[in-house]
């Protein structure tokens, strides 16, 4: 059983700005809820109810949100608008929230590493709120990752094709094909130039690591952007045929751009309200 989902949260949100100058980018919503919520139900349905996330300044809000708010909850009681607060109450109910800062951007490696003393010695999962993630219908992306995992007991990433011009965004992966929707990754290389990517199917921020992860993070140098990256650390593991890629099912909106935001806004305004 995995447990422990990891959210790394600690980053500035730049290209929302002004909106991020006060605010954590995690906590923009997206219609009424805002994007770590939708994560954190996403790790709860697939059984992850201990949930760590690497903080920094500014952040504050992320706490206050996944707690209860005395005086709100007494000033709408009994009328109807406390339905509202009903999905969140029942995260809070189920979950348990704990919480680091990371004090320097010293990228995504970095960031996990410093969720290690919420961790510990196990596998877990690690959403990256940014990506917004649904499967309408079926079983959540981590869910898919989880399923994945009891199979192989490896790290799990999951992917998507992307087009050619967008591979130099992301962390790119190839590998031996196992069946039509997984592969054993044999390598993989963050934010290549397109000359140099060695497929198009991209990591999208939701994973499964194996705790052996954070010792190999504490050898990994900066590499792209000057960054300690996740992805340097997995390709040890990939080496040793301990890294399985996962073409999940569903869609993946990039909230972590303006596009992608607006995208999923009008999406899920739709669903809500359409
Ligand atoms: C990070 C990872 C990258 C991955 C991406 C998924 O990049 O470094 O490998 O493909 O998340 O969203 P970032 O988007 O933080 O630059």
């Amino acid at each position: 059983m995995i447990t422990k989902c990891l959210f790394p949260a600690a980053g500035y949100g730049t290209r929302f700005l002004p909106a991020t100058k006060a605010q954590a980018k995690e906590m923009l919503p997206i219609v009424t809820k805002p994007l770590i919520q939708y994560g954190v139900e996403e790790a709860l349905a697939a059984g992850m109810s201990e949930i760590a996330v690497v903080t920094g300044r500014n952040k504050r809000a992320i706490e206050d949100h996944f707690d209860l708010t005395y005086e709100l909850e007494h000033q709408i009681s009994g009328t109807r608008r406390e339905q509202n607060l009903s999905e969140i109450r029942d995260l809070i109910r189920r979950c348990r929230f704990s919480y680091t800062r990371q004090q320097q951007m010293r990228g995504l490696g970095d960031a996990i590493l410093t969720g290690e003393t919420l961790i510990g010695d196990v596998p877990f999962g690690v959403v990256l709120a940014d990506d917004l993630c649904i499967n309408d219908g079926g079983d959540g992306v981590m869910t898919q990752l989880v399923q994945v995992y009891r199979k192989y007991r490896c790290s799990v990433v999951a992917v998507e094709e992307v087009p050619e011009d967008a591979v130099s965004s992301y962390g790119i992966v190839h590998g031996r094909k196992i069946d039509d929707h997984h592969l054993m990754v044999q390598g993989m290389v963050e934010k290549p130039a397109p000359e140099d990517a060695p497929s198009n199917l991209a990591i999208i921020g939701r994973y499964i690591l194996t705790p052996d992860i954070f010792d190999l993070l504490r050898a990994t140098p900066a590499g792209k952007n000057g960054e300690v990256q996740i992805t340097d650390a997995l390709r040890t593991q990939a080496e040793h045929g301990m890294v399985v890629a996962c073409c999940f099912a569903g869609r993946r909106f990039d909230c972590g751009s303006v596009d992608g935001f607006v995208e999923a806004t009008n999406y899920f305004y739709r669903r809500q309200f359409g």
